[in-house]
């Protein structure tokens, strides 16, 4: 006879609050990117992202996920596509800068436009342009899927951010 199955989830203290929750997501380190994109008025958007993730190889797909209250996330969803810029550790200047909100990003920053059209901000490690195949909103983000178009990488050592501030990378 099998035994019984307890069920201990009353006795659990579970805790999710939103300082834990920070807290959690700051002691696991992401590299640095500049998600960019080309309206069809021809002006540059942009925005600081750690939250980009290789998805698939077969085919190759890119997500990032993007919060609603993002200025850069409707240009995203009209031009439904994408360009990611892997930035490199000199580049905590254009991290922050595209992490803000100002008018115009590209002012201060040098880059030049992909085979796609999209910007490619100068000093990135590497560059990925991707067609957004499809949009899932989820919570306070949407989560956009995008099919690899064009991919050139300059190398370089990625910008890390751990702990609310930025590092490079030492072996271990
Ligand atoms: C290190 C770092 C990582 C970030 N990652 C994300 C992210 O993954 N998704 C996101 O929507 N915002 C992220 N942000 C915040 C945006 O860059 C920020 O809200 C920016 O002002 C958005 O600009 P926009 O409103 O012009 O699009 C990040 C900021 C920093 C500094």
């Amino acid at each position: 006879m099998n035994a019984p199955v307890l069920d201990t989830r009353a006795h659990v203290a579970l805790s999710t609050e939103p300082d834990l929750f920070k807290t959690v997501s700051s002691h696991w380190p992401s590299g640095v990117a500049v998600v960019t994109t080309t309206a069809d008025d021809g002006s540059l958007h942009g925005l600081t992202m750690s939250a980009v993730i290789a998805l698939s190889l077969d085919p190759m797909q890119f997500l990032i996920s993007v919060d609603r209250k993002s200025n850069t996330l409707p240009v995203l969803k009209a031009t439904r596509r994408f360009c990611i810029n892997f930035l490199s550790k000199e580049q905590r200047n254009v991290c922050m800068t595209f992490a803000s909100k100002a008018e115009d990003k590209f002012a201060s920053v040098g880059y030049r436009l992909s085979k796609m059209g999209l910007p490619v901000i100068d000093g990135s490690m590497s560059c990925i342009n991707c067609d957004v195949n499809s949009i899932i909103p989820s919570g306070d983000h949407e989560i956009m899927i995008g099919d690899v178009r064009d991919i050139e990488h300059f190398g370089g050592e990625p910008l890390i951010h751990f702990k609310r501030t930025f590092h490079t990378t030492v072996s271990a």
